[in-house]
């Protein structure tokens, strides 16, 4: 099993991310899932530090053991803690392993110092921080940065996260979360890579190895953390902390895949879900943790709970008192506590009652003490103070992030103006801009739910880049309303300043710190406060309006989308959100993000997503912008006041200029199911070889993400009506065309069937070279026995 799992996850990336033989993009080559440059995953273990773990094991008491088990929160909390403050003691007498939110190398250096000189066994301490974007230097939220398809970029912004908090101390991240998530309502879909498993695989990698780097004891590598293992995001109703049913063979199908991803990647150390999965807890649950996590995928770092998860056993209901908490989490896989202090109070006395054998506790601290040697934190436990400062915000980490940003900005619609072409890029005859709305010169929401170390006074608002590109009397800028309120007087100056001026801008959304995030679901998923009817005000005015809408998730703006002309979906940008935006405004850069998720029309659609089953009952050709009018059009899968489709499928984003597919070709007719089932266990090779031209048909150099999706019909389970198995950015000059290979693995064609086998079986498929997951030029072909 083992080895057919770690082929499926690798080739299938390996496979699909294949490459043009001309492009700019910054894909990986044709038979490596790690973009080019990087040597492969660190190694955890090596034999000489198994060796020094042995003597230090032999050395230690059962509270030293345990003390390596225990985790405290010692600055900004992030979530309710247990109010312990008694660290620098605790550390002392080698009760604690590890600490997380602080963020100083003068504050990580002062408890190192107790722990290396003042503790008996000088183990070093670890310390954790959530730096999810970016850490000094900030990039777009995660949800933005999937929107740019782009994992080397997002490779990148690890690698310079890592630069940064290693330089103050900080040698582990929890991040990357690569929960799939399919519904907007859940505040943190905005920390993920969206709703599509191959795509977040690919991400998943990416970050592992921007963090990790090529060798994890280089002192500017840190260890990531994949979370929250696992099926967090898909909690019910999208309510946070909710609790979660996911069969099996979708868990498998859908939910994993992303978490193998990062595991392969050389993944140091991964976080439990505070979810309950199938009625048992994700921080509880032998299955996934042991079985499947440490059986099936030989994963060898620290299992990590969540913030106070093992607590929450109780709550749970699985537990009545905290030493049944504590031996539930450990006994399923959990090696470390974060902040409950469950282990700290319990564990010593549950080995000593034989509740939980020593030699459970002794692989668990093995495992941690291995991530801290494979950091090399026995040879340098401390940080340079003098080289934190230096570090932060360097000339390049400042273009990356703005490179970032302009790659994840979606255009979702650029509607041509009376007379004119498309409103967006703006003319160079519009000298005044009419700039409005509560984001128009907001810094701190720039930054994101998880801003790290970043600080507004780093940024150039959107209104100061503006001023920068026209001259701040061509801006005129009026606020409009708050994000949550606002006044009649305030629309009033926004239509004012809208009647004179050329175009309006206006900046709309949500408040990034308290609508997105954790702890932030919606159930209404409109603009939030007096926003719609600013919107709708000022295009009453008539003038030319753009819409830049700010978000953790897909809003559902029916309105907007209709009568306003040019809408960018803009996630929150980061650091250099203002010159971003200018230049993809005025068309110094091309838009060429991409939905990572499905845009619902409405709440009531949620969750929505595009590789979802066909149903006995599809409505086919059915009219479904109006009620149903017989029993033919009522009877089928659908609303009776409401579409199906989305507003904007998953893939979906214009460009200023445009793209056509063409010549569509497969290097074969038929494959066997007996063929590709050897492939799935044997040699690295593609099953089958398609290629297409893309041309660019407009007057602009642009890039596109070519994208490629299967669909299996006549397998013994259902399977999607559209899998995306493959991806790649290419660049085109006007009328340039390119051709696109992506060689697919067997893994294209193979999915979990109904006893949890991945296999390959006879089917007719139908295969997409396409611009998103609605449309694309097709062929089909047969999977025979
Ligand atoms: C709780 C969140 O669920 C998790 O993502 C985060 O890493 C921890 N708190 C630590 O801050």
């Amino acid at each position: 099993m083992k080895s057919l799992l770690h082929r499926s996850a690798v080739l299938a990336l390996a496979l699909a991310l294949a490459s043009t033989t001309s492009t700019t993009s910054a894909q990986t080559s044709a038979h490596s899932p790690i973009p080019s440059g990087n040597p492969g995953p660190a190694s955890l273990s090596n034999p000489d530090s198994e060796k020094k773990i042995d003597e230090l094991l032999r050395k230690m008491t059962l509270e030293e053991k345990v003390g390596q088990l225990v985790q405290y929160s010692a600055g900004q909390p992030t979530g309710p803690g247990t109010g312990r403050t008694d660290y620098a003691d605790m550390i002392q007498k080698g009760e604690i392993g590890a600490i997380l939110n602080i963020a100083t190398a003068r504050e990580v250096n002062a408890f190192q110092k107790i722990a290396v000189e003042k503790s008996r066994l000088h183990i070093p301490l670890l310390f954790g921080l959530d730096v999810i974007h970016g850490f000094k230097t900030e990039f777009p939220i995660p949800l933005g940065l999937a929107a740019s398809w782009d994992p080397a970029l997002i490779q990148q912004t690890a690698r310079v996260a890592a630069r940064e908090s290693s330089a103050s101390g900080i040698r582990w991240t929890f991040s990357p979360m690569v929960d799939i998530s399919r519904d907007a309502r859940w505040g943190r879909i905005a920390e993920g890579a969206g709703e599509d498993p191959f795509l977040g695989s690919a991400i998943a990698h990416a970050y592992v190895a921007g963090y990790q780097g090529s060798r994890l004891d280089a002192p500017d590598s840190i260890a990531a953390c994949p979370k929250h293992f696992v099926g967090y995001g898909a909690v019910e109703g999208g309510r946070d902390y909710n609790s979660v049913e996911i069969s099996e063979h979708t868990l498998r199908q859908f939910y994993l895949p992303p978490f193998r991803a990062a595991v392969d990647a050389g993944a140091a150390t991964l976080m439990s879900s505070f979810n309950s999965l199938n009625g048992v807890p994700s921080s509880a649950n032998p299955f996934t943790l042991d079985h499947i996590l440490r059986g099936e995928w030989h994963f060898q770092g620290i299992v990590d709970s969540d913030y106070t998860a093992v607590m929450e056993l109780m709550a749970h209901g699985i537990a009545n008192d905290g030493a049944t908490a504590a031996r539930r989490a450990f006994l399923a896989g959990v090696d470390m506590d974060m902040v409950s202090s469950l282990y700290h109070d319990h564990l010593a006395q549950l080995v000593r009652s034989g509740e939980v054998p020593e030699a459970r506790v002794d692989e668990s601290v093995r495992r941690v003490l291995r991530v801290k040697f494979a950091l090399g934190l026995f040879e340098r436990p401390y940080t340079d103070e003098s080289h934190e400062a230096g570090a932060m915000l360097q000339p390049e980490s400042i273009a990356l992030a703005r490179t970032a940003a302009e790659r994840t900005l979606v255009l979702l619609k650029n509607a041509d103006m009376p007379g004119q072409g498309p409103l967006l890029p703006l003319s160079s005859s519009v000298k005044s801009v009419a700039l409005i709305g509560p984001l128009a010169d907001d810094a701190a929401d720039m930054l994101g739910s998880w801003a790290a170390q970043g600080r507004p006074l780093d940024e150039i608002t959107l209104r100061g880049s503006l001023a920068r590109r026209l001259g701040s009397e061509n801006v005129r800028y009026a606020k409009g309303s708050g994000i949550l309120d606002g006044t009649d007087e305030q629309i009033a100056e926004a239509v004012k300043a809208t009647q004179q001026a050329d175009v309006a801008i206006l900046a709309l959304g949500e408040n990034a710190a308290e609508m997105t995030g954790e702890a932030a679901s919606r159930a209404f998923l409109g603009l939030p406060g007096h926003q719609q009817l600013l919107l709708e005000k000022v295009v009453a005015t008539g003038k030319p309006v753009v819409l830049l809408l700010f978000s953790g998730r897909p809003l559902t703006l029916p309105w907007a989308f209709e009568h306003v002309p040019a809408v960018m979906a803009c996630w929150f940008p980061g650091v250099q959100a203002g010159p971003a935006l200018v230049r993809v405004l005025f068309g110094d850069v091309n838009p060429s993000g991409k939905l990572p998720l499905t845009w619902p029309r409405s709440v009531g659609q949620e969750p929505l997503y595009y590789n979802a089953l066909n149903t006995g009952r599809p409505p086919g050709d059915v009219d479904l912008t109006r009620p149903p009018q017989n029993i033919f059009e009522k009877y089928v899968s659908r609303y009776i006041d409401q579409q199906n489709s989305p507003q904007f499928p998953f893939g979906f984003g214009l460009s200023y200029t445009t793209f056509r597919y063409a010549n569509l070709s497969l290097d074969k007719s038929k494959l066997s199911a007996k063929d590709l089932n050897d492939l799935l266990h044997g040699a690295t090779k593609p099953a089958l070889t398609v290629t297409a031209e893309i041309t660019n048909t407009g007057s602009r150099s642009g890039e596109e993400t070519v994208q490629c999706y299967v669909r299996l019909q006549g397998t013994s389970v259902a399977q999607p009506v559209r899998a995306l198995v493959g991806f790649q950015r290419i660049a085109l000059a006007p009328g340039e065309s390119k051709k696109v290979t992506f060689p697919l693995g067997p893994e294209a064609f193979a999915f979990w069937d109904a006893l949890n086998k991945f296999v390959v079986e006879p089917a007719k498929v139908t295969l997409w070279i396409a611009p998103d997951s609605s449309q694309g030029i097709r062929q089909e072909l047969e999977i025979t026995k």
